[in-house]
């Protein structure tokens, strides 16, 4: 069993009988998908909910029940991974892109455990990657000029299976943006939530309520 595995099935531990669960993105997120259907198949019972149409088509094929948020009054718990995991507990997500649903779950849900290996902390934001920033396709030009002005350099996401744009479910286009570094994380966070045209960021502040960290086969719980 990998880091990912252990991680997820330890995730799938917190899952109580009736509960409503968000499942994420990602391959992480994947495996928690699979551990929750084995614990269903030993009698648990439980509704989900998708973060995007890749999670609810994987929940589907291991036969969970999958409603739309909409359908929903309340969410107990998200499980989900993360691309960047910094010592306070700030995380970056998005390769997967549709940060519009991940975000709604992670703030509806009671509880948000973020599921991931050791290779994902970082000592700030950006560290690895860039910060994944969901526009409206007409408002784009625009919302990169503000993103521009607060200090960010980037491009839209490119979809290259497709030679053309990545699209989310949403059908909104991704800037993919690097900030200098030491940027504050709040403060950008704060900054991005205000700018006209974007629809969501890759910025999750004070969201997470466990986060379970595997190195080795051992889990490190970080509450
Ligand atoms: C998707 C995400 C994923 O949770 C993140 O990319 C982690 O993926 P993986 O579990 O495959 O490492 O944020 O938008």
């Amino acid at each position: 069993m990998n880091d990912k595995q252990a991680v997820a099935l330890e995730a799938a531990s917190y899952v109580k009988d009736e509960m409503i669960v968000g499942l994420g993105t990602g391959s992480t997120a994947n495996y928690f998908i699979e551990a929750l259907a084995q614990r269903q198949q030993q009698g648990l019972r439980v509704t989900t909910v998708a973060s995007s149409t890749i999670s609810m088509i994987k929940a589907q094929s291991v036969g969970l029940t999958v409603l739309g948020l909409q359908q929903l009054s309340q969410i107990d718990l998200y499980v989900d991974g993360a691309d960047e995991i910094t010592p306070d507990n700030t995380l970056l997500k998005g390769r997967g892109y549709d940060l519009v649903m991940e975000k709604l779950l992670a703030k509806a849900a009671k509880q948000f455990i973020v599921v991931a290996d050791k290779s994902k902390l970082v000592p700030h934001i950006g560290q690895n990657y860039p910060i994944p920033i969901e526009v409206m396709p007409f408002a784009w030009q625009a919302a990169k000029r503000s993103i521009e002005a607060i200090g960010g350099t980037g491009e839209l996401r490119p979809n290259v299976a497709k030679d053309g744009l990545c699209m989310t479910s949403h059908g909104s286009l991704v800037l993919d943006m690097r900030f200098e570094a030491g940027l504050d994380a709040h403060s950008l966070n704060a900054a991005l939530n205000n700018i006209p045209g974007v629809v969501e960021h890759g910025i999750f502040a004070k969201l997470a309520t466990t986060i379970l960290i595997a190195d080795q086969g051992q889990i490190a719980t970080r509450v």
